[in-house]
C-alpha cells in the first residue's frame, strides 16, 4: 500500500487525479491539500472537498488549506480552461451550501494548515513505526498537480522530515514545450520559484511533464467507455459527473488550445504514477527552472546531454534531480482509470 498526501488546485483533471486517489487499489489517502492555481484558493478548497465527498473518501481524509498565491509572483488563475470558480460546467457536485457538506467543511476549516497538515501526517507515521527501523517505518509520497508553493513551503520549514518522504511526484514543465508560453507549463509558470525550491530538496522527485500527458486523451471512444458500465446501457451519477467534467474540459481545450480529439488527462498520471509505475518510462535528468528569462521564463530545464555532469546519486542541488517521464502506456492507463470508476461506483 502506497501513503500519499494530495496537493491540488482542483480544476477539472485535479478532480480526476482526486479520484483515482480515493479509489486505486493500492493506495491510501492521508491527507489533501489545496493550492491557488486553475481559480482562486477559496474555490479550490471547496472544490476539494466536493470532490472527496462525491468520490466516496474517507471523511477522515480532510482538505488543508494551502497558499493563496505564489511565494514571489502575482497570482493568476486559468477560467478559460477550468471556468471561473475552477469546476465549470461540472453536474452532480454538491454545492457548498448543500448541507450533506457541512460537517466535511467545517471538519476541513478548522484542520491545521497544508504545511502543518502534511508535518503532522508525518509525524503519525513515525509515531505508528516506532517499534520499527528507519528503512522499515512507512513513508508518504507526496504527489502535486498544481502550482508547488505549499510544497516548497513544507520543504523550508521542515527538512528533518523530508527523510520521511518517499517522493514527490508532480504534474508540470515539458521538455522543450510549454502550454503557457513557448516552453513554459501553467504549475510551474504559476509559481516557478516554489518549483526551483521544491526541485532542490535531497529529496526523490519524479516529473510528469506535457510531452506525457498530452498522450493521455480522453477521445470520444474514450469518454463513452468511461460513461457507461461495462456491457450496460445506462449510466451511474458519478459517471453522469465524469462525463459533464470531460465534456467542459474537452471543450476549453479544443477552443484554447485547438485540440480536436479530445483533453489530455493531465493531473490523473501522477496518481497513475504512483499506483502503477510500470505503466511509464522514466528517465534521471538534472532539472531547473527558468527563473529569469524574456522568452523561456517558467521553463523546465532538462539537462538531456548531462552538460552539467550532475552527481548521479544526489536528488538535491548538485544532482540529477529528478526521474522525467518519457512515456505511459496509454491503454493500459485508462484500464486503470475504468477500474477505478468502477471501485468508485461500488463505494
Ligand atoms: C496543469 O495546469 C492545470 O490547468 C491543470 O490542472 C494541470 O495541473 C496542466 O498544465
Ligand atoms: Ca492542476
Amino acid at each position: 500500500m502506497k501513503n500519499i498526501w494530495l496537493d491540488c488546485d482542483p480544476g477539472h483533471d485535479d478532480a480526476t487525479a482526486i479520484l483515482l486517489a480515493v479509489s486505486a487499489p493500492n493506495v491510501k489517502l492521508l491527507g489533501v491539500s489545496n493550492v491557488h492555481g486553475n481559480s482562486d484558493s477559496n474555490c479550490t478548497f471547496n472544490n476539494a472537498v466536493r470532490c472527496l465527498y462525491a468520490f466516496g473518501a474517507d471523511p477522515e481524509v480532510l482538505v488543508h488549506r494551502g497558499a493563496a498565491s505564489p511565494l514571489i509572483k502575482h497570482e493568476k488563475h486559468d477560467p478559460e480552461i477550468h471556468g471561473r470558480d475552477g469546476l465549470g460546467g461540472v453536474e452532480g457536485l454538491p454545492s457548498v451550501t448543500d448541507p450533506a457538506l457541512k460537517e466535511r467543511l467545517e471538519s476541513s476549516l478548522r484542520a491545521p494548515r497544508a504545511v502543518e497538515g502534511i508535518a503532522n501526517c508525518i509525524r503519525r507515521l513515525i509515531d505508528d513505526g516506532k517499534s520499527k527501523s528507519d528503512s522499515e517505518s512507512e513513508k508518504v509520497t507526496i504527489v502535486s498537480t498544481g502550482p508547488m508553493t505549499n510544497i516548497a513551503l513544507f520543504v523550508s520549514v521542515y527538512p528533518d522530515l523530508l527523510q520521511h518522504v518517499e517522493q514527490f511526484v508532480f504534474m508540470g514543465g515539458g521538455v522543450g514545450i510549454g502550454n503557457r508560453s513557448a516552453v513554459a507549463e501553467y504549475n510551474i509558470l504559476c509559481d516557478p520559484e516554489a518549483a526551483q525550491i521544491v526541485l532542490n530538496a535531497p529529496v526523490k522527485k519524479t516529473m510528469i511533464p506535457l510531452n506525457v500527458t498530452h498522450t493521455a486523451i480522453v477521445t470520444s471512444e474514450i469518454h463513452a467507455r468511461l460513461l457507461s458500465p461495462s456491457g450496460s446501457q445506462s449510466t451511474t451519477p458519478l459517471r453522469h459527473t465524469l462525463s459533464t467534467l470531460i465534456s467542459f474540459f474537452a471543450d476549453s481545450y479544443k477552443s484554447v488550445f485547438g485540440f480536436e480529439g479530445g483533453p489530455p488527462l493531465h493531473d490523473a498520471l501522477t496518481i497513475a504514477y504512483v499506483a502503477a509505475p510500470e505503466l511509464f518510462r522514466t528517465r534521471r535528468f538534472r532539472v531547473d527552472i527558468e527563473l529569469g528569462g524574456h522568452h523561456t521564463s517558467g521553463e523546465t530545464v532538462v539537462d538531456l546531454w548531462d552538460y552539467r555532469k550532475a552527481a548521479e546519486d544526489d536528488w538535491g542541488r548538485d544532482g540529477k534531480n529528478c526521474l522525467v517521464a518519457e512515456s505511459v502506456d496509454v491503454s493500459r492507463f485508462f484500464d486503470f482509470f475504468v477500474e477505478c470508476i468502477e471501485r468508485c461506483d461500488a463505494i
